[in-house]
C-alpha cells in the first residue's frame, strides 16, 4: 500500500460504525457488526496483493485465471480486543496463518507491558496484518509492531477500526513503512487515553465485561 493512512469511508461501514458507537448497543450486536465491519476493512486492506495465475478449465475451456500469488498471510490479534476484528478478517481469508500478541495497557503510565507472543514462523515471507480495534495513544500498537519486526516481519500492515490523531501520528513516527487501514479518525484521547467521542473500551463491549 503506498498510503501511511487509509479511511474506509464506505457507507456499509460507517453506518455499522455508528451503531456500534451508541452506548445503547447491545454486546451481541456490538460483536456482529465488528465481525462484519471487519470483512469490509479486510476488503481494503487486501486490495493490492500480489497476483499471479493458474491454468485452469472452465467447462467452456481452459484458462489462465488469476489467483493470489505468494506465501499465505499472518494476521496477528493484538489481544483482547483484537480477536473481535481477526474473527471477521479470518472468515475471509480462511487460509491465513494466526498469531498473537498479549499486551495490556498500564492504566498509570499507558505503556504497554507484553504477557503473551506466539507467530507463525517465517513472518518474513508473507504479509503480516496486525489487528486492534483502537488505535489510542499508538504505544501498545507500535510496541506490537517493534516485536514483529524482531520476529521477521518485513511487510507489515495495520487494521483498526478507530484512531485518534495522536495514535496516527505515534505510528508514523515509530512506523512509517506500516500502511494504516481504519473506519474513522475521531477527535482526540481523554486524559485516561480513551477515543473521544469513540465507542469505550471495545474489549469490554464485545466481550460484556466492566
Ligand atoms: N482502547 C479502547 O478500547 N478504547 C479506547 O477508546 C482506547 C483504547
Amino acid at each position: 500500500m503506498s498510503q501511511h493512512l487509509t479511511v474506509v469511508d464506505h457507507p456499509l461501514v460507517q453506518h455499522k460504525l455508528s451503531i456500534m458507537r451508541d452506548k445503547e448497543t447491545s454486546t451481541k450486536s456490538f460483536r456482529q457488526l465488528l465481525r462484519e465491519i471487519s470483512q469490509l476493512l479486510a476488503y481494503e486492506i487486501t486490495r493490492e496483493l500480489p497476483m499471479t495465475t493458474k491454468r485452469i478449465e472452465t467447462p467452456l475451456e481452459p484458462m489462465d485465471a488469476p489467483v493470489l500469488d505468494g506465501k499465505k498471510l499472518a494476521l496477528i490479534s493484538i489481544l483482547r480486543a483484537g480477536n473481535g476484528l481477526l474473527d471477521g478478517v479470518l472468515e475471509l481469508v480462511p487460509a491465513a496463518r494466526v498469531g498473537f500478541i498479549g499486551l495490556y495497557r498500564d492504566e498509570r503510565t499507558l505503556q504497554p507491558i507484553q504477557y503473551y507472543f506466539k507467530v507463525p514462523e517465517d513472518l518474513s515471507d508473507r504479509l503480516v496484518i496486525a489487528v486492534d480495534p483502537m488505535l489510542a495513544t499508538g504505544n501498545s500498537s507500535a510496541a506490537a509492531v517493534d516485536l514483529l519486526k524482531e520476529a521477521g516481519a518485513t511487510n507489515i500492515r495495520f487494521l483498526c477500526l478507530l484512531a485518534a490523531p495522536e495514535g496516527i501520528q505515534r505510528m508514523k513516527e515509530a512506523h512509517p513503512d506500516v500502511p494504516i487501514v481504519t473506519a474513522a479518525v475521531d477527535k482526540h484521547l481523554n486524559d485516561h487515553g480513551y477515543i473521544v467521542p469513540g465507542l469505550g473500551d471495545a474489549g469490554d463491549r464485545m466481550f460484556g465485561t466492566k
